[in-house]
């Protein structure tokens, strides 16, 4: 177990028990943050967009070219703009910070 650090697009923080071998997206989810997630994790959607805190970035995989064009077609695009369902949580993420799409960009 561990903690994902959520800041939503009202810019409250929220504290998500994660759970290893989940998506993100999956874990934002599951705790009802609203983050829709349509396409279930296969790349295709982008409705899973989330702002990975700077600090963390070198902590997560880099995105693959799949990835990279679908985030092309998100709108708010940050630099450190991810899909999170592309990132699997693992013990090392414990307190990675998040900021929903729309949360103080
Ligand atoms: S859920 Fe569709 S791209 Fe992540």
């Amino acid at each position: 177990m561990g903690v994902l650090k959520v800041k939503d697009s009202d810019g409250n923080s929220h504290v998500l028990d994660a759970v290893e071998g989940w998506r993100v997206m999956e874990i934002l989810r599951e705790h009802g943050m609203p983050i829709e997630g349509l396409c279930g994790g296969a790349c295709a959607c982008a409705t899973c967009h989330v702002i990975v805190d700077a600090a963390w970035v070198d902590k997560l995989h880099a995105a693959n070219d799949e990835e990279e064009n679908m985030l092309d077609t998100v709108p708010s695009l940050a630099s450190t703009s991810r899909l999170s369902c592309q990132i699997i949580y693992q013990e090392e993420l414990d307190g990675l910070e998040l900021l929903l799409d729309g949360a103080g960009i």
